[in-house]
């Protein structure tokens, strides 16, 4: 039987509980659609912080890589560890280390979901830049606590880096709508931006069957409001691609509905899957987080693993449930109650 390794990382808060539902739901998907997935779980957290002093052992992201792929849950305990220290110790050089550099973000409703805005028909693939522009890490600071302070963050784009991301994003739009948008500032950002919109147009000349846009950040916001359905792939970099990917999940319901895909596309290393949202400390040990971005999120890992069948199955269990008003509503159904669904529909 074919096999596929998986890392587990359910870092922290509602992280561990959608996670756990996810594996559920994943592993009776691979018993119908005979294939295994072998698990083996990290206790990489914030938690692991505060006893080992480290998010993860030092050798922990050459641990990973003997793996298929990564499945987390979140990352975050602002309380007692700051993002700053979690986040950079744990998911960021995940992404980067392996270069997984596009962040695969869809945006439309399930069934039986209500989005806030009254345009219900759009299905938009965002694709994030991962590993480089603003989340780069360059920079310092001097003079610190005095009034002489001086913060710097240098965003970084290489060519490499944004060629490589774009052209993913025109293969998505070709298996797609054939509509790509192109997200910049480059009205107000002279360099980088212009630089992305330069590329934009070398690169969409090997695409001639895909019909490309520019945007500044700040039209497309306003657009993905007014008319989401005018949009199909819409590529970014890494800072404006996570505003509004956050946007596009609250268009779609709400972060309960957002899934992600961190993917590597040469396969050089695992790629890894996490629902947008994250560990949502207010919520954490009440039962009742949606576990439905995460599986959607493992959904996406089933087709990166070549198990598309699988992953249409645990796609229309999801949806069969939405549908019947489960998972539908903020903090209504338990997280048990919902994944139980998704079991019986998948059945
Ligand atoms: C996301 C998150 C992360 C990001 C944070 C937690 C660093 O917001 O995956 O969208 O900004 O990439
Ligand atoms: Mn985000």
């Amino acid at each position: 039987m074919k096999t596929h390794s998986i890392a587990l990382i359910p870092g922290d808060g509602i992280g561990k509980d959608v996670t756990e539902a996810t594996w559920q739901v994943l592993q009776a998907a691979a018993k119908r659609g005979g294939f295994a997935l072998e698990g083996t779980r990290f206790p990489w957290s914030c938690a692991y912080y505060l006893e080992t002093g480290a998010m993860m052992p030092t050798d922990g992201i050459e641990m990973l890589r003997e793996f298929d792929t990564i499945l987390l849950g979140a990352v975050g305990w602002p309380a007692e560890v700051p993002d700053s220290v979690s986040l950079h110790g744990l998911l960021l050089p995940i992404r980067k280390t392996f270069t997984q550099y596009a962040n695969i973000r869809p945006h439309r409703l399930l069934p039986g979901v209500q989005s806030p805005l009254r345009s219900e028909g759009f299905d938009i693939l965002c694709i994030r830049e991962n590993t480089e522009g603003e989340y780069s890490g360059a920079g310092g600071r001097v003079h610190s606590g005095t009034a002489n302070e001086v913060a710097i963050e240098t965003a970084i784009f290489t060519r490499t880096g944004v060629e490589r991301i774009l052209r993913f994003g025109f293969e998505q739009a070709r298996a797609r709508r054939k509509k790509l948008a192109s997200v910049t500032k480059s009205n107000a950002q002279k360099h980088s931006m212009v630089f992305w919109d330069e590329v934009t147009r070398e690169v969409a000349k090997d695409y001639p069957d895909v019909e490309v846009s520019p945007y500044h950040i700040d039209a497309m916001a306003a657009r993905m409001v007014l008319s989401p359905e005018s949009l199909d792939v819409v590529v970014a970099s890494n800072l404006f691609g996570d505003i509004l990917t956050d946007l596009g999940a609250a268009i779609q319901g709400g972060l309960g509905y957002a899934a992600s895909a961190n993917i590597n596309p040469d396969r050089s290393a695992p790629s890894m899957f996490e629902p947008v949202h994250g560990s949502a400390p207010d919520i954490a040990h009440l039962g009742i987080a949606n576990p439905i971005a995460a599986i959607w999120s493992g959904a996406m890992m089933l087709d990166h693993l070549g198990e598309g069948h699988a992953a249409a199955e645990v796609m229309s269990a999801i949806e069969t449930v939405t549908a019947r008003g489960i998972g539908t509503i903020a903090g209504k159904d338990r997280t048990e109650t919902i994944t139980r669904a998704v079991l019986a529909a998948l059945s």
